[in-house]
């Protein structure tokens, strides 16, 4: 990720998410997807997918060939599964998504190591891939699970269960986590704990009502934005707004 940035002088990742169509239109979707990422692709480092694609145009049909031209765009391309089910379960997901192309797939840590978190791992490092970490999500309610006061069984101590997450995502040697662009005191405070190490991606720019200033300032390293860019009358415009942001308030 950190070479395509500096290669593409971006650290924009597209969420390619699309308003609900009806199924018999999938091949209406697959095009309207295609065209946005051939007009924005310039302003990216990533493409990141989720059920939006998934789910009408399937994994090893319409969500692999996009994936194959972000990758002939030099584009990184991560799968934004949240992967939250048992160890068994999840590497067999993991290994699809691996298997369709994508570089990098999002899980929760709340399902914890031991059969949940470290299967997903285990695929990751054979097929040198990515695994990121859902540490503070981006919509309102998240403060009702991320933002939780637990008892840490490690330290013995109270703590917030995000604090928790990025704590695990240093011991478990994640590739990225995920805190919302929304939260701008939750990067800086996960900043803090991942001192550098570990990259933080951010969503929730724009739609969700998120600063690209403040979550950078904050710590964020890579922006993840969908409606701003993709409903936006001209994406291209819209992307080459938000990098251009991003590019000067990058630390
Ligand atoms: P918008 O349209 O709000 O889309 O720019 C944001 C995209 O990011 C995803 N998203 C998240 N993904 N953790 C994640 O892993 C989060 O906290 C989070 N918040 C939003 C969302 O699914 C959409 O694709």
């Amino acid at each position: 990720m950190e070479t395509v940035a500096k290669n593409k002088e971006s650290n924009i990742i597209l969420a390619l998410d699309f308003p609900f169509e009806n199924p018999q239109n999938r091949n209406v979707l697959f095009n309207k997807a295609l065209k946005v990422l051939e007009q924005v692709h310039p302003y990216l480092c990533a493409l990141k997918i989720n059920h939006h694609l998934v789910l009408p145009l399937g994994v090893f049909d319409g969500v692999q060939k996009l994936v194959a031209e972000a990758h002939e765009f030099g584009l990184m391309a991560i799968m934004d599964c949240k992967a939250n089910d048992i160890g068994s379960t999840n590497q067999v997901i993991a290994e699809y998504y691996y298997s369709a192309g994508f570089d990098a797939l999002i899980a929760n840590p709340f399902i914890g190591w031991e059969e949940g978190i470290k299967p997903i791992y285990e695929i990751a490092q054979k097929q040198r891939k990515g695994v990121i970490l859902l540490v503070y999500m981006s919509h309102k309610g998240a403060n009702e699970g991320y933002g939780q006061t637990i008892y840490d069984s490690e330290t013995s101590e109270k703590t917030p269960q995000y604090v928790s997450f990025a704590r695990k995502a240093l011991k478990w040697n994640a590739d990225g986590v995920v805190v919302g662009a929304t939260y701008p005191e939750k990067i800086k405070e996960v900043h803090n704990i991942l001192d550098e190490k570990i990259p933080i991606y951010s969503p929730g720019i724009g739609a969700q009502g998120g600063d690209i200033k403040n979550a950078l300032e904050a710590g964020a390293r890579y922006l993840i934005v969908g409606r701003a860019i993709v409903s936006a009358e001209n994406p291209a415009k819209a992307a080459k707004e938000i990098r251009d942001v991003a590019r000067l308030s990058l630390r």
